[in-house]
């Protein structure tokens, strides 16, 4: 499935300055992670951090950012914020029975290759292999934006699950095998794309 030019592995301080880049390209109206923040994750949870490599230019293609956690410390409708501890990683529970998935990002260039696919495949393992209950995320709706004054985000999720709608980013997850729990909004207070919308996923 991913093409043989590219390679899935774990996060390595080298790799740092490159995802500060994608996270600049794809999220251009956020703050990007900074050296200290991937640090963190790395340090608190190493073998949750995957990244995808262009081997041929050994360049850094993608990457996905999981933790786990103890659901029942939080609420179905938690924001990034608190789900992440302000993106720190510090509220990884080792003891989690639930891996999430705090973010996938995958550089312009390289989208459509199957690379979010791979990435979450990687998750996938990750979660057999250490015989956890369940993968969750949320995923934003970047093309609810626009639609908003014509349709309520329930209608629009459920359009997009029924293929009647592309969105860039829930289509593709869905084809990466997640299901729509339910949309929330504040996940991502500042996402205008979505409206502040998101759709809670597992
Ligand atoms: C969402 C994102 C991670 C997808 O990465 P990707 O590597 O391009 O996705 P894949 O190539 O693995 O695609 C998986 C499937 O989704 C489809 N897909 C991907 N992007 C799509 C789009 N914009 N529109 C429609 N379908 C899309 C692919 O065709 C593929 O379908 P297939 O299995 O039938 O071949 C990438 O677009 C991205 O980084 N977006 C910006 C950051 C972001 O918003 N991340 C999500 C945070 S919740």
């Amino acid at each position: 499935m991913l093409p043989a030019n590219y390679q899935i592995r774990l996060m390595q301080p080298s790799d740092f300055s490159e995802i500060i880049e994608i996270c600049k390209r794809v999220y251009p109206t956020d703050t990007p992670y900074t050296p200290d923040e991937l640090n963190e994750h790395h340090r608190v949870f190493s073998e949750g951090q995957f990244v995808a490599i262009d081997a041929p230019h050994g360049a850094v293609a993608g990457v996905h950012f999981t933790l786990r956690l103890r659901l029942r410390d939080f609420h179905v409708d938690d924001p990034w914020d608190i789900l992440t501890a302000g993106g720190t990683f510090a509220d990884h529970n080792p003891e989690g029975h639930t891996l999430y998935g705090a973010d996938i990002m995958v550089h312009p260039t390289h989208q459509r290759h199957g690379i979010a696919h791979a990435l979450t495949d990687s998750a996938r393992s990750l979660t057999q292999a250490e015989n956890l209950w369940r993968m969750v995320g949320a995923s934003r709706l970047p093309g609810y934006g626009k639609r908003r004054a014509s349709m309520p985000p329930e209608q629009y999720v459920a359009a997009v699950v029924r293929g009647e709608l592309v969105d860039p980013v829930l289509t593709a997850h869905l084809k990466d095998g997640w299901t729509v729990v339910r949309p929330i909004h504040g996940y991502l207070p500042h996402d205008d794309e979505s409206d502040g919308w998101a759709a809670v996923i597992q």
